[in-house]
């Protein structure tokens, strides 16, 4: 879900519903708004569905302003995407209004406890709890912040909660708990939000909260303590991309934005992190002992940076000569993992605030290993959890469906397979040098595959846009991309897809082949082993024999492909390790463009959030 709150001196609804838009990835089943308006008195708005739909209400029946505020954006937990259901839930007769990300484990008790007392329930969620809660410890103390400390004392599980009572205008009070919650500092004016994104466009200073924070925001200041009251240091840092980042521009969907900005996305993610022909990542520096005191390696995430999470298996393996597993979160610590202090659990987020990796990475430091985190979000929680960060410079991602993130990870793993590879030395510097210049070249290349096929692939999309079922095979680096080709597909375009092993059909998917069943198979170079390239020349060769339409992703040049395929799609010469960077463009692209062909919001694809702070 996504949460922005204000206080200042000017009407907050137009400043809440614009951090919500920019919040909406996070969840978009429903919104609301509660504003305490000039005459001290709370209003409250909430609506099922998009953003939209709450904007629609206010314009028909306004709501009064004031200039405090909070908001909320929701991803249905707990009961279904009604109005009743949406945040923010009232209590204290209609005078305090809470709204809450994240899912509070023991709401049953708590709302037994509450009816017992004769408190009726309106909605379904957990949250309507807390804020009864709120409302009882409130008239005991007539006083927010103490009401609000004992109240987050009780609650167990995940949370972020932010709240504020008629007879305390000009004050909001948050608290976070495995939950994110990020403070902007304006003049005159303070916000909260779930993440930078929510008041980028009125600030650019922000502070972090840590685990377990209560933060009380007025217009003239800001304080933070523990969830027994005392006061503690809040880390202050500069938000460094603008609000205009993530603004659609002149595109159609932030996809297609997103897309397009990949040469960019993978430049920015290597600049400054070569040093002549050597990978060095200055914020790993004084830390070789994380890479020479390990003998295994785990990479952990969800979603497609479990794709690209793959991809670092094979160049941490090749460059650091370190066995690597790659575990998806979720799975890791439920099956008592053998971890130690010679372990390097790496985790890879987007947001930063993947519950399910966060904690990953709170059980792997639990359990001693070493941890890093790779992520685009700056001053999120699962970094701030970790012994080190690389962090990707992809900048804003806005889509649901991952894409410039996905290449900044991966060219992220690439960076630091040689860096490991460097301290490690398990590097020649021949090796390190080709890498080096195979690295700079890359935004150059993709560039060149967004330039040649983007519309070559969008009218095959066009052309595809009844298929049912869509399956893609690839080998070695190509294997997670096909994953990632099949995902891409499923999320925006609702269309059954799945990902295979290319050597894995023989066994087993070779039976989902029938006539005019689409294939994509990404190719590997014959240039880096013939023998792989071949093998998977004889996939395509028998799956066409069983009438398959096949779409190849080849290398240019590459002719052996051309007599079995129906399309060809290109892709200039690059390492074996890099080829991903390269394949995946296509498929993207051909997720994007069905999903529109259908007539499917692109950025905001059904059922999903993109930032899923619940486990
Ligand atoms: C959600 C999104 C996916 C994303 C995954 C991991 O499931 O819908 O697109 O890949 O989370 O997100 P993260 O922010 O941790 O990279």
């Amino acid at each position: 879900c996504g949460i922005v709150g204000y206080v200042g001196s000017r009407p907050s609804q137009d400043i809440l519903l614009a951090g919500l838009a920019r919040l909406e990835y996070r969840g978009y089943d429903s919104a609301g708004i509660a504003v305490i308006d000039e005459s001290g008195e709370l209003g409250m708005r909430k609506k099922a569905g998009k953003l939209s739909a709450l904007r629609d209400s206010l314009t028909d029946a306004a709501l009064p302003d004031g200039s405090t505020g909070i908001g909320h954006t929701r991803w249905a937990t707990h009961g279904g995407p009604t109005d009743v259901n949406a945040h923010p839930h009232l209590a204290d007769d209609g005078k305090l209004a809470v709204i809450h990300n994240g899912i509070i484990e023991n709401f049953a008790a708590l709302r037994s406890e509450l009816e017992a007392e004769g408190v009726t329930f309106v909605s379904e969620t957990d949250s309507e709890v807390a804020a009864a809660l709120l409302g009882r410890e409130y008239r005991a103390s007539a006083d927010l912040q103490q009401a609000f400390r004992a109240v987050v004392n009780r609650l167990e599980g995940a949370f972020t909660l932010l709240a504020m009572h008629e007879n305390q205008p000009g004050l909001v009070v948050g608290a976070r708990r495995n939950s994110p919650l990020v403070i902007g500092l304006g003049e005159g004016e303070n916000f909260l939000g779930s993440d930078v994104a929510a008041f980028v466009e009125h600030t650019r200073n922000a502070l972090a909260i840590g685990q377990d924070q209560i933060v009380s925001i007025t217009p003239a200041a800001v304080s933070v303590t523990d969830f027994e009251g005392n006061t503690v240091e809040a880390q202050p840092f500069e938000v460094s991309w603008d609000a205009a980042a993530a603004e659609k521009g002149g595109w159609p969907s932030f996809m297609a934005k997103e897309v397009a900005e990949q040469p960019d996305a993978v430049a920015n993610t290597i600049r400054g992190r070569i040093q002549g022909d050597a990978v060095v990542i200055p914020e790993l520096d004084g830390l070789d002992e994380l890479f020479i005191g390990i003998n295994r390696v785990i990479i952990t995430a969800c979603g497609t940076a479990s794709y690209a999470a793959l991809v670092g298996k094979y160049a941490i393996e090749q460059w650091a000569r370190v066995p690597v597993d790659v575990e998806l979160a979720h799975e890791f610590r439920y099956r008592d993992p053998v971890i130690g202090d010679d372990t390097l659990v790496v985790s890879i987020s987007q947001s930063g605030e993947t519950m399910d990796t966060l904690m990953a990475v709170k059980y792997a430091r639990e359990r001693g290993a070493r941890t890093l985190s790779v992520c685009n979000t700056q001053g999120a929680t699962i970094p701030r959890e970790s012994d080190a960060v690389v962090y990707t410079h992809a900048g804003p991602e806005v889509a649901v469906a991952s894409t410039k993130a996905f290449s900044a990870q991966i060219t992220a793993l690439l960076l630091l397979g040689l860096h490991m590879g460097r301290v490690r030395g398990t590097l020649t510097s021949a090796v390190a040098s080709d890498a080096v210049a195979e690295l700079q070249s890359l935004p150059e290349k993709v560039a060149q595959v967004l330039a040649e096929e983007t519309e070559h692939v969008s009218q095959l999309a066009g052309w595809m846009a009844d298929t049912r079922s869509v399956l893609f095979l690839g080998r070695h680096v190509g294997f997670p991309i096909a994953l990632e080709g099949a995902l891409k597909l499923k999320e925006i375009s609702y269309i059954h897809a799945e990902g295979f092993a290319a050597g894995e059909l023989k066994h087993g998917p070779i039976a989902l082949i029938e006539p005019g069943q689409p294939v994509f198979v990404i190719v590997p170079s014959p240039r880096h082993s013939s023998l792989v390239h071949s093998k998977v020349v004889s996939n395509i060769q028998e799956i066409r024999a069983r009438g398959a339409r096949v779409i190849v992703v080849a290398e240019e040049g590459d002719a052996a492909v051309l007599p079995y395929a129906d399309e060809v799609i290109r892709i200039p010469l690059t390492g074996a390790l890099f080829e991903p960077l390269l394949a995946v463009v296509p498929l993207q692209i051909f997720a994007m463009a069905l999903a529109t062909a259908k007539g499917l919001d692109v950025d905001q694809p059904r059922n999903l959030a993109k930032s899923v702070t619940v486990e």
